[in-house]
């Protein structure tokens, strides 16, 4: 007889620092492990012991952009290898907090590296890896910047300035255009109950849809 794990589901959250994602990644893996799921929780730039280090040299230390680009994904291809793709082979729902849609909005929109870029090195370092849902609360850039610097020391990408956040937030925006099936828009600007029912919904859904395509799998 053969058996099938089912394959886990992946998901990420995004949005600009201080939008609010970093609060709602604990509480989303309750839900999915209060509803019986195996979670696996992990987060970009980092996720392995090497991406880890790379991120804190990220976060610290500056570099020319494509260095930086280059970074990432090094860190990303890591993580997905050594980590992501056994998770989601072993039957994990993976919540990643950031994934490349970040290095998009960040790296492509904020430091004007461009989409081209980032896509060719997506192509080879990770092609077709890419998650099932894409959570991306969102904004506007007073209510992050507001939220962010009452909260503490802030990182190489905090301190950059206005027109860097407006063309990363632009960025993302465009990613949700692009791929509307994949991103969920999150209005962060909404009181967390509000957000977390809306979520709620959201994850039901995502857990009955998801368990109806695998039993619709054949063996
Ligand atoms: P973040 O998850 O916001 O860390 P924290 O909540 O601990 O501050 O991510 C760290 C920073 O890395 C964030 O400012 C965005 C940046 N980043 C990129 O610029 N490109 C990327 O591809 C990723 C994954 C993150």
């Amino acid at each position: 007889m053969i058996t099938h794990t089912t394959r886990g589901c992946f998901i990420s959250l995004e949005g600009l620092d201080g939008a609010g994602k970093s609060t709602h990644v604990p509480w989303l893996v309750d839900q999915l492990k209060a509803r019986g799921l195996p979670v696996l929780c992990t987060r970009e730039p980092g996720g392995t012991p090497l991406g880890e280090q790379l991120r804190q040299m990220l976060l610290e230390t500056s570099m020319h952009l494509k260095t930086e680009t280059l970074l990432m994904f090094a860190a990303r291809c890591e993580h997905v290898h050594a980590v992501i793709l056994p998770a989601l082979d072993a039957g994990q729902w993976v919540v990643c907090d950031r994934f490349t849609d970040a290095s998009y909005a960040y790296q492509g929109g904020g430091r004007q590296l461009g989409e081209s870029a980032v896509h060719a090195l997506e192509q080879w370092a990770i092609p077709g890896i890419e998650p099932d849902r894409t959570w991306l609360f969102d904004v506007p850039l007073e209510v992050a910047r507001e939220r962010l610097t009452r909260s503490r020391q802030l990182d190489r990408f905090e301190q950059e300035g206005e027109a860097f956040f407006q063309r990363t937030r632009q960025a993302y925006h465009q990613r949700v255009q692009q791929q509307p099936q994949r991103f969920h828009l999150v209005d962060s600007t909404l009181p967390i109950e509000v957000v977390r029912a809306r979520l709620t919904t959201e994850i039901d859904a995502l857990v009955h849809r998801h368990g109806s395509n695998h039993n619709s799998e054949s063996p």
